[in-house]
């Protein structure tokens, strides 16, 4: 039905992260309003793969672009007109530079956009985002560390150019507004929030969010923080960088993170923990994600679930207690991951019988 004004299903219309928090962000008074409507996304109760804990999802696959990063691009983007800038510019092992490219439209600015072309390189969703909104992307002959390093290089040389990656102090502003929604969502806190970390921005943003909500009066607790890193990118877990970063997770294949001296505060402050979980285990819980609970989040999502089952085995994460798991990205990002973590289509001529002999066994 729709939602006629003063109907039974009418509520305000949701404006985009700056307009609905503006009074929080660190944005100066005159930048404009860029949105896409970004932010305002489910917050959807775990039926089956719990294992004990009053589990949630945050479904960051629902912003515009299909991932978390719109929150902090349209922050970014803002800031970004106010001071004049005349290009955008990322590396991206894929979401940044799907994100960037869509707002890069929406303004008018162009977008510059490095993505790594070695082992993997980044998904295929991602890509065909960047050149549909018509963005240079620019495939780099290395990982995404490598490509981070030129375009903050190229970013240092050229002011008049926007550096739109999470070392772009607007861009965690705008993705700390997940964790007010979060609050606003369950009415206070989690006692856990599990998050991929990749670059180490988001789980950032969220520990400044959570943090100032709790200031404002918002919250009456802050959450402990699980970062889930892939085991071959964790460089957080390990102690030490990673030269050649390696998982199945191409969003996280990231050896260096940028922001790991704000991720590291985050998590010690929140008495939180950092865990390694293997790709296996980040695949099990991917399908387990689509299959038991109905939601089709991207690989690099799933370690966010991943990491919960690891610290409820480690005893971190006790029964009954209240978890949120971010699924960062939408499953339609990686459709190649997605089509090999499944069973083949069935074939069939176009007859009722041979339709209903596709059935299983047991409805023939
Ligand atoms: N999940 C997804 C789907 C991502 O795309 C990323 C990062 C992360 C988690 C990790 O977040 O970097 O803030 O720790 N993607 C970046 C990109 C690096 O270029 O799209 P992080």
């Amino acid at each position: 039905m729709a939602n006629v004004p003063g109907g039974a299903g009418a509520r305000a219309a949701w404006r985009g992260v700056v307009q609905e928090y503006r009074s929080f962000l660190s944005l100066p008074a005159d930048a404009p309003d860029v949105t896409l409507l970004e932010g305002g996304t489910p917050l959807v109760p775990a039926v089956r793969v719990g294992r004990g804990a009053d589990l949630h999802f945050k479904i960051e696959g629902s912003n515009p672009t299909g991932s978390f990063k719109d929150r902090g691009m349209a922050v970014a983007v803002s800031a970004a007109l106010q001071a004049g800038a005349r290009f955008l510019v990322c590396a991206s092992t894929g979401n940044t530079s799907a994100s960037a490219a869509a707002y890069a439209a929406r303004t008018g600015l162009p977008a510059l956009l490095a993505v790594p072309a070695a082992g993997g390189g980044v998904a295929k969703g991602k890509l065909a985002q960047a050149l549909a909104f018509g963005a240079r992307l620019v495939l780099v002959d290395g990982n995404f560390d490598e490509a981070l390093a030129a375009v903050r290089a190229l970013a240092a040389a050229r002011p008049d150019a926007a550096l739109v990656n999470s070392v772009n102090p607007m861009r965690l502003e705008g993705q700390k507004t997940a964790a007010f929604e979060v609050c606003d969502q369950l009415g206070d806190a989690p006692d856990w929030l599990c998050i991929p970390v990749g670059n180490a921005g988001n789980v950032s943003a969220y520990w400044r969010g959570f943090c100032e909500y709790r200031r404002a009066g918002c919250a009456t607790h802050l959450p402990r923080l699980l970062g889930a890193q892939a085991e071959g990118a964790s460089p957080l877990v390990a102690g030490h960088e990673f030269e050649r970063p390696e998982t199945v997770a191409t969003a996280i294949r990231i050896g260096k993170p940028a922001n790991a001296h704000l991720a590291r505060a985050a998590v010690a402050e929140a008495g939180g923990r950092f865990l390694a979980v293997s790709d296996a285990d980040i695949l099990r819980a991917y399908r387990a994600l689509a299959r038991e609970e109905g939601l089709f989040c991207e690989p690099a999502s799933a370690a966010s679930l991943a990491g919960m089952w690891a610290a409820q085995d480690a005893g971190l994460i006790r029964e009954g207690q209240r978890v949120v798991c971010v699924l960062t990205g939408n499953g339609l990002k990686d459709p190649e991951r997605a089509v090999a973590e499944s069973d083949p289509a069935l074939h069939a001529q176009p007859t009722a019988e041979e339709i209903t002999a596709c059935l299983p066994m047991e409805l023939r």
